[in-house]
């Protein structure tokens, strides 16, 4: 884990270092076969460079809102291994996804920024594009049952919803039935490091 600040990334984020480990630790046990991830939301695409060279039988899709692409792209071209592909743009409420057909999708601390419409076509366009035993991994934080983990997701809660009153963080059953109604039967819930989750999805054949 690191502690320093890495200036190589453009819009580098301190959260995104500080898991990266975590989340490898974990996909190194989910995404098995060699394919292709398609990541949601890749922010400055730290957890694509780290992750994707790690896994050198995947090849790492970065996207994000076209307005992020630049500081990314040039992360991606300057930092990535061979098997991270240019990033592209995906606004999960565009109806046109530029991949039709990936192996697994990966998408951390996305979920809370969005609205609850957004979540909604997130997950729609996932069960379009995922194949058939396909696997969908959300890392970031959820709600069980109405309540929060602890006290610093509900201010965490509190501080997104100041900023944009239609983000926040996420029930975990509203998740899992968006999934469940789009073909994806939740496989595990991993309680990770700083009050957060990975939550992994297996797309029915
Ligand atoms: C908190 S950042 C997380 C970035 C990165 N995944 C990380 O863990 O550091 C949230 C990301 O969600 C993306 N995002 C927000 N709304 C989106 C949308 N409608 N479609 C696709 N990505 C979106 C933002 O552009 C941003 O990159």
């Amino acid at each position: 884990m690191s502690n320093n600040f890495d200036e190589r990334f453009r819009n580098y984020s301190r959260p995104a270092d500080n898991n990266k480990a975590y989340v490898l630790e974990k996909l190194k046990g989910l995404f098995l076969e060699p394919g292709l991830v398609l990541e949601i939301g890749s922010g400055a695409g730290q957890h694509a460079v780290y992750c994707a060279r790690h896994l050198p039988h995947l090849i790492w899709q970065p996207t994000d809102q076209a307005e992020y692409l630049h500081d990314l792209s040039r992360n991606i071209s300057e930092l990535a291994p061979s098997n991270v592909n240019l990033p592209l743009a995906l606004d999960v409420s565009e109806s046109d996804w530029p991949l039709d057909e990936v192996d697994y999708v990966y998408s951390a601390n996305t979920l809370h920024i969005m609205s609850e419409v957004q979540v909604t076509q997130f997950i729609d366009g996932v069960g379009r594009v995922l194949k058939n035993n396909g696997l969908l991994a959300f890392y970031g934080p959820f709600k069980y049952k109405g309540e929060f983990t602890t006290d610093s997701n509900a201010r965490f809660d509190l501080w997104l919803k100041d900023r944009d009153k239609r983000s926040g963080v996420r029930d975990f059953e509203t998740i899992q039935q968006l999934s469940g109604d789009n073909g994806m039967e939740l496989q595990h819930d991993f309680a990770m490091p700083a009050n957060n989750q990975l939550l992994v999805f297996c797309k029915n054949a």
